[in-house]
C-alpha cells in the first residue's frame, strides 16, 4: 500500500500483547498504571490515546472527538503483558524494588502484577556493564538466541490468547555504537547472527525477533537497536512498523518546549547547561561512561535541529551545550534536573533562564509506553510499515528517513501526529492557514 492512500484500518479484535524487554521502573509503572486505570483507581494522565482530543474540520464546526473515538485503538481492557529481564522478580516485586509507586496503589493491582514474570533475557554484559543477573538465555550463537525469542513470542500469544502483539523496549541503555558492516543489510545481519558477530547488541536481537514475528517494535532507549539500514529494510520487507528512539520525558521534554519558543522570537543563545541527579537503576547504568555516551548523543541532538545554526549563525552558530547525569542513589526515580540557559536579545543584551525540574522519570515515561503500544498496533492494522516518523512526538532522538533531518520541535511533532490520524480517517488536514474565516 502506498502510504498516501487512505488506509482501510482493520478493527482491533481480540487481545493485544504488549511485550516488554526490561521489566524495570518504566515497564512496571506502565503495567501498574494501566491496571489501576482499568479498575477505576486512577486516571491515565499524560496519555494522548486515553484522554487526548483532536480537532476536526474548521474551528467553527466544534468537532473535537477523543482520539480513541476517531481512530480504532485497542481498548486497554484488552491489553495483556509479557516481558523479559535478567532478574527473576515478577512485576510486583520489581515495582516495589523500583520504588516509583506507593504500596497502597501497587497492592490494588498485586495479582495482575505478580502474574507477569520475566522470560529469560538475551543479555551480554559487555553492552550494559553495571548490572548482571541470573535469568539469561544460553545459545550456541546469536541466531539461536533470536529463534528462542521468536519461540517466546509465539508461546506468549498462545498462552495469553493475544491476537496481535507489539514490542516496546524498556531495557537498559546499551553502550554507544555506530552501525557497522553487519548492520548494512538484512542478509549481512542474519549472517552476523549466525556467526556471533560481536557488533550485534542484545536489543538488536529482540528487534529482529519482533520483526520476524510480525510484531511492531518501538525503542524507548537511545540504543542503536532498529536504527540501522538492516533492520529498517527488514521492517519494510516484513511489513512491520518501527519507531524510536529514547523516550522524551524529563529534561529533554522541557528543552523541546523552551527551545522552539526562544527560536520563534529569534532570541540568541550563548549556552545551555543541563545537569541531573538520578538514583534509580537507569541512573546506575548511565554511570558507565559508554552507556552515558549513548544517552548524551541522544540528548544533544535536539538543540542543533531546533535552532538551525546554519540559517542563523549570528544567533545560534556558536553556543555551548553541555549535558551531565550524576548517579545519586538517595534520589531514586525522582530525578532533579537543572538547566541554565544563557540567551541574548535586542542589541546583544544578555539574559538568563534557570529551570529546576523535580520530576519523576517513570511517571513521565509510563503513558508514553501505553500510547506507543496502541499507536504501533493501529499503524500495523492500517497497513503501515517501516519508520513511523509521526510518532517522533514521543522520542528524544527521532528516527527519520535516510537523508532527512529529524523534527525535534514538539509542537510540530504533535501536529504531525494529529494530521496523520486525520489522514487515516480521510479528514481534512489542518494547516492553520485560516483565511477562510475572513472571506
Ligand atoms: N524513565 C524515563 O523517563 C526514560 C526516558 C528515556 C529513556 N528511558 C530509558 O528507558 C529504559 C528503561 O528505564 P527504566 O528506568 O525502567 O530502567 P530500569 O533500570 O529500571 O529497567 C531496565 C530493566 O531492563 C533490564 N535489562 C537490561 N538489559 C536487558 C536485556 N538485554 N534483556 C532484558 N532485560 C534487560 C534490567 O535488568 C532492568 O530491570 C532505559 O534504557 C532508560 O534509559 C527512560
Amino acid at each position: 500500500m502506498s502510504v498516501r492512500e487512505i488506509p482501510n484500518i482493520a478493527p482491533p479484535e481480540g487481545k493485544l500483547g504488549v511485550l516488554l524487554p526490561g521489566l524495570g521502573a518504566v515497564s512496571t509503572t506502565f503495567i501498574a498504571g494501566v491496571e489501576a486505570v482499568k479498575k477505576g483507581k486512577a486516571e491515565p494522565v499524560g496519555s494522548l490515546t486515553q484522554i487526548g482530543h483532536v480537532r476536526l474540520g474548521k474551528r467553527t464546526e466544534d468537532r473535537n472527538p477523543l482520539i480513541k473515538e476517531l481512530v480504532p485503538l485497542t481498548d486497554i481492557s484488552n491489553l495483556v503483558y509479557g516481558g523479559w529481564d535478567i532478574y527473576e522478580d515478577n512485576c510486583y516485586d520489581a515495582a516495589l524494588n523500583a520504588g516509583v509507586l506507593q504500596c497502597d496503589l501497587l497492592d490494588q493491582v498485586k495479582a495482575e502484577m505478580q502474574a507477569v514474570t520475566p522470560m529469560p533475557a538475551v543479555f551480554e554484559h559487555r553492552f550494559v556493564t553495571r548490572i548482571d543477573g541470573p535469568n539469561i538465555k544460553k545459545g550456541a550463537n546469536k541466531m539461536e538466541l533470536a529463534e528462542a525469542l521468536i519461540d517466546d513470542i509465539r508461546n506468549f500469544k498462545q498462552r495469553t490468547g493475544a491476537a496481535r502483539a507489539v514490542m516496546v523496549w524498556c531495557g537498559s541503555t546499551e553502550i554507544f555504537q555506530k552501525p557497522g558492516d553487519v548492520h548494512q543489510s538484512p542478509a549481512a545481519f542474519e549472517r552476523g547472527l549466525a556467526e556471533n558477530d560481536p557488533e550485534i547488541a542484545p536489543s538488536q536481537i529482540y528487534a529482529y525477533a519482533a520483526l520476524k514475528s510480525g510484531v511492531p517494535f518501538a525503542n524507548g532507549a537511545p540504543n542503536l537497536t532498529v536504527d540501522t539500514p538492516a533492520l529498517i529494510a527488514l521492517s519494510k520487507a516484513e511489513g512491520v512498523p518501527i519507531a524510536g528512539k529514547d523516550y522524551k520525558t524529563g529534561q529533554t521534554f522541557i528543552k523541546t518546549l523552551l527551545a522552539p519558543g526562544l527560536k520563534s522570537r529569534l532570541l540568541g543563545l550563548d549556552g545551555w547547561f543541563s545537569t541531573n541527579i538520578l538514583g534509580n537503576r537507569d541512573g546506575e547504568v548511565l554511570d558507565d561512561p559508554d552507556s552515558f555516551k549513548t544517552k548524551e548523543e541522544s540528548k544533544l541532538s535536539a538543540l542543533d535541529v531546533i535552532f538551525q545554526p546554519k540559517l542563523y549563525p549570528e544567533l545560534y552558530g556558536d553556543f555551548d551545550h553541555k549535558v551531565r547525569i550524576n548517579y545519586y542513589p538517595p534520589r531514586g526515580d525522582n530525578k532533579e534536573g537543572w538547566d541554565n540557559i544563557d540567551i541574548f536579545g535586542w542589541l546583544g543584551y544578555k539574559m538568563q533562564i534557570k529551570v529546576n525540574f523535580l520530576c519523576r522519570d517513570s511517571i513521565l515515561a509510563a503513558p508514553l509506553v501505553l500510547d506507543l503500544a496502541l499507536f504501533l498496533d493501529l499503524a500495523q492494522r492500517a497497513g503501515m510499515s517501516g519508520i513511523l516518523e509521526w510518532l517522533s512526538f514521543y522520542f528524544k532522538s527521532p528516527m527519520a528517513a535516510q537523508g532527512l533531518y529529524p523534527e525535534h520541535d514538539i509542537f510540530i511533532q504533535l501536529m504531525k501526529l494529529k494530521n496523520t490520524l486525520r489522514w487515516m480517517k480521510g479528514e481534512d488536514l489542518i494547516t492553520h492557514l485560516g483565511l477562510e474565516y475572513y472571506d
